[in-house]
């Protein structure tokens, strides 16, 4: 019932071709996804906060409500956004334990998000988090 679906959007990442992943938590990878650094896409879906293409790399929390709406039904909904905000809040003290600096960003359009990353039609964009080191 787990309904979170991570990408990762990379940028300038040392070891990590720019492009886009997929996180698999069954077997803690990454799976590459897209060759091609897609953060100035992503930006622009955000309705141009250009800012967000000077990440390293871009987190996006995604989630297929089906997963969890099937058994608790519109509860489902809740708990998804519960747990979307539990991880977010998990990747800032991540971020902060390896001293990196994160936020934030909900506002973008949903249609523009899913094309740029390709995701399936069932996985709803709920946020972004670029990750960069502190100036
Ligand atoms: C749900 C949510 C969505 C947000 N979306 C955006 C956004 O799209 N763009 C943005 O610049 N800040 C957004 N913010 C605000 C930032 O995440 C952050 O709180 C703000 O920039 C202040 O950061 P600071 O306290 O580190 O200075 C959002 C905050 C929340 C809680």
């Amino acid at each position: 019932m787990y309904p979170l679906q991570l990408y990762l959007v990379v940028g300038t990442v040392q070891d990590l071709t720019p492009g886009v992943y997929g996180y698999h938590p069954d077997r803690h990878h990454l799976v590459l996804i897209q060759r091609s650094d897609r953060r100035n896409l992503l930006a622009s879906a955000a309705f141009g906060q250009d800012w967000l293409a000077n990440a390293a790399a871009i987190v996006v929390f995604a989630a297929d409500y089906n997963r969890t709406t099937r058994k608790y039904g519109e509860s489902g909904k809740r708990y998804v956004h519960m747990k979307a905000g539990h991880a977010g809040q998990n990747l800032f003290l991540q971020a902060g334990a390896l001293d990196l600096i994160t936020v934030i960003v909900g506002d973008f359009d949903d249609e523009e998000i899913a094309n740029v990353l390709g995701l399936p039609v069932q996985e709803q964009s709920l946020i972004l988090m670029p990750i960069g080191r502190k100036q």
